[in-house]
């Protein structure tokens, strides 16, 4: 049987296929977990997508907002509702500004328009029925809980996919192999696979070429994507609308780091503080004479209070947000939360953000070089040799970090102690054998833990 153009030239078109494809299948999950990712990592902190919590529910807002004839204005909403009740333009603001007296939202002013419609077509995509019987909270604010029953992690239905395009692209060698060898030579019998492979890539050398080029064009793509997507930005220090000195305050004065990141036991992110944090001491320390007072006035100007009215200063209602530039950012697709590291993990803020207090730059987690020189680190026998904010950072963290499952500090522990001492005494055992139970043995390791 002889080969035709055509069988060639579908051949070729197959294992274009299969490249595009590939490429496709490493590239497009993490557009598709976009409207997931921003929700859980900036809005689920305050909104779960059925209850109405520190904020109203997110299911249907925008059907709420079309239904008053603003739809238009909540993007606006998203990104500065402080700007947008200010201006007056939409009712609909001052209107659930009212009923939630006392909670303000935070500013997202660097979301698009596309990235705020992801988060809403996620949101609107829940199913209700689910959730009324029983399902998943997705926007549980304790968030420790949430990622326990997640699915099948894209990761492995990626693999899946490559591992049988792998098969089949194998499988179609082979026979295209056979075929052509049988009729160019019949005594290529003895020939090894490697030989007979070359055989055949040199008969179909233009083919091969250009498969070769595109294969090699899409693995260098994917590795600059790689590289991008990585945090090798340790040293980056965005100015900040304040220059707001953390060793002045968590030093010198010796502020708990908790007072104003108050969220961070409670939930998966730190948050920054509003300004009325700053204004419950700053309404006194007022920098008067101070070459920093041009400071403290930018923080009088965002609370919109005027020190100079009344006998000792008067609001005027004229605020605006301050916009604090986020120093570092996880990608999307990783679920990092504070509470579990820092309630159920016990873990001291400075095991991974370096020695604040004494922090003359912005605040961020340090390089892995700082980290190795903080006593409690070292004390826990914690030695990073991965770049922080890398995946080998963190997996190597729950390598070397020991659980104490016994103490009884943690509720979440001790369960977890009663039931193997009661099913599974030899898996206790196996735990224990070097004497401690390290993080990656109750699961630290398991790529769903860390990905959507
Ligand atoms: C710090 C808490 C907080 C965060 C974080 C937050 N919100 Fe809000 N959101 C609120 C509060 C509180 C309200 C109610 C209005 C008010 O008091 O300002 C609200 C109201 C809303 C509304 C109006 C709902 C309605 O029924 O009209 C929308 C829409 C909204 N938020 C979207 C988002 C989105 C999208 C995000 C994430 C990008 C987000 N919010 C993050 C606290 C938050
Ligand atoms: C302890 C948490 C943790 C675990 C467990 C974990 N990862 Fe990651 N992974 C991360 C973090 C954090 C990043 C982002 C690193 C970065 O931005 O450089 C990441 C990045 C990645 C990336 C690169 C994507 C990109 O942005 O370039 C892939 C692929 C990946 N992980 C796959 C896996 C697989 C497969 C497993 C299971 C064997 C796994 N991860 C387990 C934390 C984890
Ligand atoms: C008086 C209030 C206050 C105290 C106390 C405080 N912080 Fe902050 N923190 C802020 C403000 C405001 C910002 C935003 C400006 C900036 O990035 O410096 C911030 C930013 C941060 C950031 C970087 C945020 C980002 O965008 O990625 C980290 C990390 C941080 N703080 C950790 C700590 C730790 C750890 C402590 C305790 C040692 C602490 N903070 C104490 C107010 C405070
Ligand atoms: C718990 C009280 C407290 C809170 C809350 C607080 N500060 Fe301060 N702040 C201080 C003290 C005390 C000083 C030091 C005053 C001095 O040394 O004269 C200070 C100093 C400052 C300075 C000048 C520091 C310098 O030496 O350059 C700035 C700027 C500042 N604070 C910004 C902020 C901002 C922004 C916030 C809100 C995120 C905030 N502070 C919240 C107590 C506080
Ligand atoms: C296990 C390591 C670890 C510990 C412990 C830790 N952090 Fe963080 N922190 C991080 C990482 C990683 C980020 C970046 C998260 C992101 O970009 O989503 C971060 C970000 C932050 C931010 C920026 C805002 C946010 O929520 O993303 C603040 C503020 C912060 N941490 C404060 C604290 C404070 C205060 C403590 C101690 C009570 C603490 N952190 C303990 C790893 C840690
Ligand atoms: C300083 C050490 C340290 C670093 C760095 C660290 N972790 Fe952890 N992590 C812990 C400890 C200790 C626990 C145990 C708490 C627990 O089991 O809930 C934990 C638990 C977790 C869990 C829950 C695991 C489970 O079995 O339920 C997740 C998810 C997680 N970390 C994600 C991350 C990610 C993502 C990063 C990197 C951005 C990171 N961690 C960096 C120490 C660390």
């Amino acid at each position: 049987m002889k080969i035709t153009n055509i069988q060639k030239v579908t051949e070729l078109r197959t294992s274009l296929k299969a490249i595009f494809l590939f490429s496709f299948l490493t590239l497009a999950p993490s557009y598709f977990s976009q409207g997931e990712g921003l929700f859980k990592a900036k809005c689920a902190t305050c909104h779960a997508v059925f209850k109405n919590g520190t904020g109203p529910k997110l299911y249907e807002a925008r059907k709420r907002w079309d239904d008053a004839g603003e739809g238009e204005l909540i993007y606006e909403w998203v990104r500065n509702n402080a700007a947008l009740r200010a201006s007056g333009k939409s009712s609909r603001a001052n209107e659930i500004f009212q009923e939630y007296k006392g909670s303000v939202m935070s500013v997202f002013a660097d979301l698009t328009d596309d990235q705020i419609t992801s988060i809403f077509d996620w949101v609107d995509a829940q199913d209700p029925n689910a959730q009324a019987a029983g399902g998943p909270n997705i926007a549980a604010v304790s968030g420790v809980e949430m990622e326990e029953e997640k699915g099948l992690p894209w990761i492995w239905i990626v693999m899946g996919v490559m591992f049988s395009i792998i098969i089949m692209a194998v499988g179609g060698v082979r026979r295209q192999l056979k075929i052509a060898t049988k009729e160019s030579d019949e005594d290529s019998e003895g020939l090894t696979y490697v030989e007979e492979f070359k055989t055949w890539a040199w008969k179909y050398r233009l083919y091969v070429g250009l498969t070769t080029l595109v294969l090699v064009l899409s693995l260098v793509v994917g590795f600059f994507q790689t590289l991008y997507s990585i945090n090798l930005m340790e040293s980056y220090q965005p100015s900040q609308p304040i220059a707001f000195p953390h060793d002045v305050h968590a030093g010198v004065n010796g502020i708990d780091c908790k007072y104003c990141h108050n969220s961070v036991t409670k939930s998966k992110s730190a948050g920054l503080p509003t300004v009325n944090v700053c204004m419950n001491c700053h309404k006194k320390i007022d920098g008067e004479g101070k070459e920093y007072q041009g400071e403290i006035n930018k923080i009088y100007a965002a609370a919109g209070w005027d020190p100079s009215r009344g006998p000792s200063g008067e609001y005027t209602n004229e605020t605006k947000p301050i916009v604090w530039n986020k120093v570092h950012n996880l990608p999307d697709h990783v679920y990092f939360n504070h509470s579990q590291h820092v309630v159920v993990g016990g873990l001291d803020c400075k095991q991974c953000h370096g020695d604040m207090a004494k922090l003359k730059e912005l605040a961020k987690v340090q390089p892995h070089q700082e980290l190795n020189k903080i006593q409690e680190n070292i004390d826990s026998k914690i030695e990073f040799d991965r770049a922080t904010m890398t995946m080998g950072w963190c997996i190597q963290c729950h390598e070397q970090s020991s659980i104490n499952i016994t103490d009884g500090k943690s509720g979440y522990y001790a369960e977890i102690h009663n039931r193997l001492k009661e099913n599974d005494y030899n898996l206790l055992n196996q735990y224990n054998e070097d004497g401690r139970v390290s993080v990656k043995e109750l699961g630290g390791w398991e790529c769903s833990k860390c990905h959507y």
